[in-house]
């Protein structure tokens, strides 16, 4: 749900590199198992490096799509593409900074050509920090800004147009349930994932009958390297490979929003009719400096 290490981006890094070093990137998602053939013959999938990006490209490429992997840690792309080629499916790997708009347009569109029409698209790299506001400063919250929203819309639109003429293909992005209020010590992180969720919602509402699909996907806590060092109790907590199941089933559906696990999905939208005075006393409660 809620997503970075105190201290922001560049310590998120070294839980990164923490988490490859102890394993935790694509070879925790799960060994590649055999599904019903997905509905997609090529997806791109951003964040493919860790978590839950790795899931979603294994299960994608063992429905028969061919995957595109995108992430900054072309080492990870590598051994999850190795993997999935040895269980027989198609991977290839994009290694790019995506928190430059321009360069991300770029690269989606190379990966469109490459693959000869990109089916679907999930805009799932995502960082966070988690500070409180009195100790935040605009370098704090710029990393999580230039990915969380300018990446993600970048990787959203990139082939949209493209998308339209061909009159088919489905763009996903994750977002969050801590999308649906400002969580406390989450501003950058909560307002990012609002701001993806409300984007969606625009793209879907114009793009009715054109033939393209649009998923938001809202996920609630689910065990990856983002929320390794969450200080904050985490219920409901998901493993990736169920959330990655409770993911796919709801894009193959072509949802309009795919929020989960359900109870805590059901707080959240609730806790949107409280007004803020008790809102604010209420999760004022629970930050700690
Ligand atoms: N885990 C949760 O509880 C949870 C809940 C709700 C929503 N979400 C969302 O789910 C998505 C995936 O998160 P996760 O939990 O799977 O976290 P994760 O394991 O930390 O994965 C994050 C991915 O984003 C990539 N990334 C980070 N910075 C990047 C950059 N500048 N350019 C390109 N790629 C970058 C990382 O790869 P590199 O470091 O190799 O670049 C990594 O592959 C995020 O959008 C997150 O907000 C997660």
């Amino acid at each position: 749900m809620n997503g970075g290490a105190e201290g922001g981006a560049n310590e998120r890094k070294s839980v990164s590199a923490r988490s490859a070093a102890e394993g935790i990137g694509p070879a925790s998602a799960g060994p590649i198992s055999s599904h019903a053939p997905s509905r997609w013959r090529t997806a791109l999938v951003t964040g493919a490096s860790s978590g839950l990006g790795a899931s979603l490209a294994k299960r994608l490429a063992a429905g028969g799509a061919e995957v595109a992997l995108c992430a900054r840690r072309a080492e990870l792309l590598e051994e999850l593409a190795a993997e999935i080629r040895s269980a027989g499916g198609k991977a290839r790997i994009y290694p790019a900074d995506l928190s430059d708009p321009v360069a991300t347009q770029a690269l989606v569109r190379r990966v469109d050509d490459e693959l000869g029409g990109l089916d679907l698209v999930i805009a799932n790299a995502g960082i966070g920090v988690t500070r409180w506001a009195g100790k935040l400063d605009w370098e704090a919250i710029a990393p999580t800004v230039d990915l969380d929203v300018s990446g993600a819309v970048a990787t959203l639109t990139a082939v949209l147009p493209r998308m339209v003429e061909r009159k088919r293909g489905h763009i996903v992005g994750i977002s969050s349930l801590a999308g649906y209020r400002g969580m406390p010590r989450s501003a950058a992180y909560s307002a990012s994932k609002a701001f993806l969720a409300v984007f969606l919602e625009s793209l879907r509402v114009d793009l009715r009958g054109t033939g393209v699909t649009v998923t938001d996907v809202r996920p609630g806590f689910v065990r990856t390297p983002l929320i390794d060092a969450n200080p904050y109790p985490m219920p409901f907590l998901l493993e990736v490979e169920d959330a990655t199941e409770r993911m796919i089933r709801g894009i193959e559906q072509g949802k309009a929003v795919v929020a989960f696990p359900w109870p805590l999905a059901t707080i959240v939208r609730l806790s949107r009719l409280v007004p803020a005075s008790l809102y604010d006393r209420v999760m004022g409660g629970l930050r700690t400096r």
